[in-house]
């Protein structure tokens, strides 16, 4: 009966006439007459109380993902029309269990849509997303959510809360753990990846799911690094640093946007209608829809913006915020407010279009249950292929920090001490916004070498816990480490101490870590520090004193396995800090990008742009990253000193693996644009190349550098290149002084 009447229904609209939303017009994905036509129909037949229940969402009781919230008869609201998506709802069973409702049991038999926080992983967990952005490895960025888009789809999941894209240069914010880092360029590519690796080529495949571009816009932000904290930028910084993320995510096809909590400016970005709707989609061209952060239309009576709840409502709608998460608002008075003449039904019409586009774009009108099939579900949720490629995606997510001849380690090594909180620790290997990953299938670093080095001798001591000041650990862990030939130290952050909510004023390993590294160091043993966390933690002392140190971030499922391959040598580190490690709190924000100032920094002199209690520097810059090999890399050379508008220009360098085994080193290239109609950063990435050398092999890379490449927000705001001086840097990261000048004329 339920699959007649829609059919009956859906043949009908195929004769009616159809009128596409307004302004959805981007090229990245074109809409389809015959999905515009459906929706029309659609609209015809629904009353106002069920279109504004599309507008709807709320969470499952099971896994709450923002402050507490009042239960709700989910099924009843389903039969009624009035909710149409649900957010952390999991499992082909129990996503079906309430399409059914929906399909069976209420009047328009409109499919439900799951959403859920996809963020690096689903049942597989891959690690954080700031330690995938370490990788500068695009292909590997996309397949991570490939296969995260796989098993969430085979259960029952039908869109991500991902990809989160907020640019973030103040690691005291804990979703610093969630994006790309502090460069607005390396970021939009790997917002570009991640929507492709969820979205795949159609949306109505059984293993994509709709993506969302969050949290637009300028999250990261935050004054003093304080999560929901105000923002209050200049234009150009919301044009240069914090938007260009989001473009590129719209320019991949993404289906939805979510909207920050921060204010902007003075303006909540709920009601930021500049941005949510003249910007986003009449000049963007953006067709799919906008979901509200968790209750973030109703918290804009505590933002001190809307007086009333009503107000808030009719606040959010007017901004474009299409879909209203967990602050029940929309369903509660956006009918009054169409009653009152304060909204129009063809506004909500707008909005339900949105939606209904995205719906059935997911193939659930055809098929509302192809992502609701159980055995589809055990097949794909942590199988052996994507547990394969979670171990790949931790390898090369780890950057080697320091290594003064301690790694790789020999594997005819007899005795090993393994100390630290994240030694024997599967639950918080798997870091913030774990998705449905359970500790227990999280492999160990104690586990991981115990499997490397299955008849060495190890010597496992946790040694202290991530807070608090007990140091009864200390003995046993010195214990093991005097009667072992090496120490291996695995500490850092727990997974609670970055993400949502999680900022930090203190930078440094938490509890009495940073007491028990000394202490074991001063045993004078071949001694690494593995490092476990969600942020750029201020290691200045352990970079002074400890001869080698691995950054591993919150590797994963496959973690243990993953820093035994790269302990041992099985993986030559190849990841980059797509991220500043500042020496100190002090230095903060810190960012490569910086101005030059008219008294540039020099520590050296009293009167420039520096500290008296610290150097200038950062301890890692941007684009740092060691390997077990090193290389050579030429002072590039270009195919002309000088290019008109038409022209592009090519830099060459020769790369060479001058160590004796096979690395991957990630060449970047940085422009210095000297003069302009307003000052220019002293660098900005532009390119990155990835290459793969045997020892002894030489190669060249070139880049291409077109005038486009060199467009910036003019004084007036005009997005453009303007004539005159240039330098363009090559390197291994961001310092890299290999550099040839060149100039524009236009
Ligand atoms: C949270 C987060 C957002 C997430 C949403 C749903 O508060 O800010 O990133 O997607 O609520 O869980």
């Amino acid at each position: 009966m339920a699959k007649n009447f829609l059919r009956i229904f859906l043949a009908v609209t195929l004769l009616s006439g159809c009128k596409a939303g307004q302004q959805a017009n981007h090229p990245s994905y074109p809409l389809d007459p015959v999905i515009e036509k459906k929706i029309d129909s659609l609209l015809k037949l629904m009353t106002l109380e069920e279109k504004i229940g599309q507008l709807n969402q709320l969470s499952g009781m099971g896994e709450l993902t923002g402050p507490s919230i009042a239960s709700s008869d989910h099924a009843q609201l389903i039969r009624q029309g009035l909710l149409g998506s649900m957010l952390n709802v999991n499992g082909a069973k129990a996503t079906r269990q309430l399409q059914e409702i929906a399909i069976n049991e209420s009047r328009l038999k409109i499919p439900l849509l799951f959403g859920y926080d996809v963020i690096h992983g689903y049942k597989t967990i891959f690690p954080i997303p700031l330690g995938e952005a370490a990788s500068f490895d695009l292909e590997a960025i996309e397949q991570a959510s490939r296969i995260a888009a796989t098993e969430a789809a085979a259960a029952g999941q039908h869109w991500t809360f991902a990809p989160m894209v907020d640019i973030a240069r103040d690691p005291r914010w804990g979703r610093v753990m969630e994006g790309a880092g502090e460069d607005p360029f390396y970021g939009s590519l790997v917002a570009k990846a991640r929507v492709k690796g969820f979205q795949g080529k159609n949306l109505a495949d059984k293993n994509t799911i709709a993506a969302c571009a969050k949290h637009f816009v300028a999250y990261g932000g935050a004054m003093a690094g304080r999560d929901y904290n105000t923002v209050d930028i200049s234009e150009r910084t919301l044009y240069e640093v914090y938007l260009p993320p989001f473009q590129a995510a719209l320019d991949a096809g993404v289906a939805t946007f979510m909207v920050a909590f921060n204010e902007l400016n003075g303006i909540p970005m709920s009601a930021h209608k500049d941005l949510n709707v003249d910007l986003l989609k009449k000049t963007w061209g953006f067709g799919g829809f906008m979901v509200s952060d968790w209750g973030s239309v109703g918290e804009m009576i505590a933002h001190g913006y809307s007086a009333t709840p009503e107000d808030a409502a009719l606040a959010g709608f007017k901004a474009g915020v299409d879909m209203d998460m967990e602050s029940r608002l929309y369903v509660a008075h956006l009918k009054n407010l169409v009653e009152k003449g304060l909204v129009n039904e063809k506004e909500i019409d707008e909005a339900v279009r949105r939606i209904l586009r995205i719906k059935f774009r997911l193939g659930l009108f055809d098929d509302p249950f192809r992502y609701c099939d159980t055995i589809y579900e055990k097949e794909m949720l942590l199988n052996p292929r994507h547990l394969e490629f979670a171990k790949i995606s931790a390898c090369k997510s780890m950057v080697l920090l320091k290594n003064q001849e301690v790694l790789p380690l020999s594997r005819e090594i007899k005795s090993i001490a393994l100390i630290g909180p994240m030694a024997d620790n599967q639950q918080d290997m798997l870091g913030t916004w774990q998705g449905q990953g359970e500790a227990h299938h999280a492999i160990t670093l104690l586990s991981g070498i115990k499997q490397k080095l299955p008849h060495a001798r190890i010597l496992y001591a946790k040694g202290c816990d991530f807070t608090g000041n007990d140091k009864t650990g200390f003995a046993e862990a010195l214990n093991a480490a005097r009667n072992a030939e090496v120490i291996v130290v695995a500490a850092g952050e727990s997974a609670m101490m970055s993400g949502e909510a999680l900022s930090r004023t203190q930078l440094d390993l938490p509890g009495m870590q940073k007491d028990l590294i000394i202490e074991l160091s001063k045993l004078g043993k071949p001694m690494v520090v593995v490092l476990f966390n969600g942020r750029p933690l201020t290691i200045e002392w352990m970079d002074q004193s400890i001869p080698a140190i691995l950054e591993a971030w919150l590797p994963g499922t496959m973690g243990g396995p993953a820093i035994a391959d790269v302990l041992f040598g099985d993986y030559n580190p190849s990841g980059k800090l797509p991220i500043t490690f500042p020496r100190n709190v002090g230095q903060i924000p810190l960012f490569y990008y910086h101005k030059n100032t008219g008294r540039p920094t020099n520590d050296a002199q009293r009167y420039t742009s520096r500290y008296i209690d610290s150097p200038s520097t950062p301890l890692y810059p941007f684009g740092y990253g060691l390997s077990y090999t090193t290389f050579e890399i030429s002072t590039p050379e270009l195919s002309a000193t000088s290019m008109g508008p038409s022209d592009s220009l090519l830099v060459s360098v020769k790369i060479k693996n001058t160590g004796n085994r096979k690395g991957s080193e990630a060449l970047q290239m940085y422009i210095q644009d000297k003069f302009g109609s307003v000052n220019r950063p002293v660098r900005e990435l532009k390119a990155i190349k990835r290459v793969d050398l045997e020892p002894g092999q030489e190669t060249v890379v070139k880049f291409a550098i077109h005038p486009s490449d060199l467009a910036f927000y003019t004084a007036d705001m005009t997005f453009k290149a303007e004539p005159g001086e240039f330098v363009v840097f090559v390197g291994s990261d961001s310092n890299t002084q290999l550099q040839a000048g060149f100039s524009l004329k236009l």
